[in-house]
């Protein structure tokens, strides 16, 4: 049912635990059954350089979770946004069927605080300038 490489996860997590002064910090959900996953990261010149968990759920979503630190460990914060489940998948070796929302809920969780690093979306369109007052440049 579960691969060596889940169970090897499951059985001994590498990064479980929190970051004691962390960049940013997320807790999501899995809307399917409720179990939560909270990810710490410590960003240092543009890197992630440290990665923990702490997961309340099922084999899969810990072993996910586990997965998810090493793969999101040394990414800049752009790219590791850009993760996707299918590379937490592999690592584990597959999944069993229909609990692709177990091993996405740790990402959502690494979603949330990357976004908190980068300021978020509301943070970046406060980047935008401030229209101009006159027409466009060349009219
Ligand atoms: Fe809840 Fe897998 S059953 S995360």
């Amino acid at each position: 049912m579960y691969s060596a490489q889940l169970l090897d996860r499951f059985y001994h997590p590498r990064w479980v635990g929190n970051v004691a002064a962390p960049s940013a910090s997320a807790t999501e959900g899995n809307p399917t059954c409720g179990d939560v996953v909270q990810i710490d990261i410590q960003v240092t010149d543009g890197l992630i350089s440290v990665a923990r968990f702490r997961t309340l759920g099922c084999a899969v979503a810990i072993a996910a979770s586990d997965a998810l630190c090493d793969l999101a460990t040394g990414q800049t914060v752009t790219a590791a946004k850009f993760l996707h489940v299918d590379e937490v998948i592999a690592v584990l070796g597959g999944i069993p069927p229909r609990r692709e929302s177990c091993a996405a809920a740790p990402l959502a969780a690494l979603r949330s605080a990357l976004f908190s690093v980068s300021g978020g979306p509301a943070a970046a369109r406060r980047t935008v300038p401030e229209p101009t007052a006159g027409p466009p440049a060349g009219h």
